[in-house]
């Protein structure tokens, strides 16, 4: 696929990567004055959260281990079911640990319901969630979500680890896909 032929499926840039890379500096240094002296652990959920991790982790003034989940619905169904199937698991014990979930976006927020049961029940000391993007109006739960980048309409975005059937995650910007790709 050619730049003029990606281009003509976005309808609009949302987030710029520059607003993206300040806006994770500043998430940084919250997280980093939030967690002084304590341990944490990052984890990504894949695949969606590569981007948001690699550029978190990396504004971070200090190091903290990584590890990644990988879910999926259940169900044909393009939405979120809330019902989850584990792809990936954790290879570290949570027990004791003071957590933070890396994900790119939080739509109706089941998907992220269900992580943080599942998480509780495996004894963290303590559980937070970075999200990049939040979609308000889509929201079905409400998550308790301490550091959110940006608030954003409901339309279907990709770039930036965002996909849609597998493209577009490489982009820089966080855009909205136009309809006619989708319909
Ligand atoms: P829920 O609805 O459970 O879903 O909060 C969260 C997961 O659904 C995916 N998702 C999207 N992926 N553009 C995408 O490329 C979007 O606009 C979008 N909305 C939701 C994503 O994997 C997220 O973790
Ligand atoms: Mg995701």
């Amino acid at each position: 696929m050619r730049a003029a032929e990606i281009q003509d499926d976005l309808a609009q840039i949302l987030v710029t990567e520059e607003e993206i890379l300040a806006k994770l500096d500043e998430l940084a240094t919250q997280v980093a004055a939030d967690y002084a002296g304590k341990d944490l652990i990052l984890v990504g959920v894949l695949k969606g959260a590569v981007m948001v991790m690699a550029d978190f982790a990396r504004a971070l003034p200090f190091h903290a281990p990584m590890d990644w989940m990988a879910v999926s619905s259940y169900g044909a169904s393009t939405k979120s079911s809330g019902v989850v199937q584990i792809r990936k698991d954790l290879d570290t014990d949570l027990n004791g640990k003071h957590v933070l979930i890396v994900e790119d976006i939080i739509d109706s927020g089941l998907t992220l319901s269900w992580l943080l049961e599942n998480f509780e029940s495996r004894g963290a000391e303590s559980i937070e969630v970075l999200a990049l993007l939040r979609k308000p109006e889509a929201a079905k739960v409400v998550i308790d979500c301490r550091y959110v980048g940006f608030d954003i309409p409901t339309d279907f975005v990709v770039g930036y680890g965002l996909d849609y059937d597998e493209r577009y995650r490489n982009l820089r910007d966080v855009a909205v896909l136009a309809p006619h790709v989708y319909s």
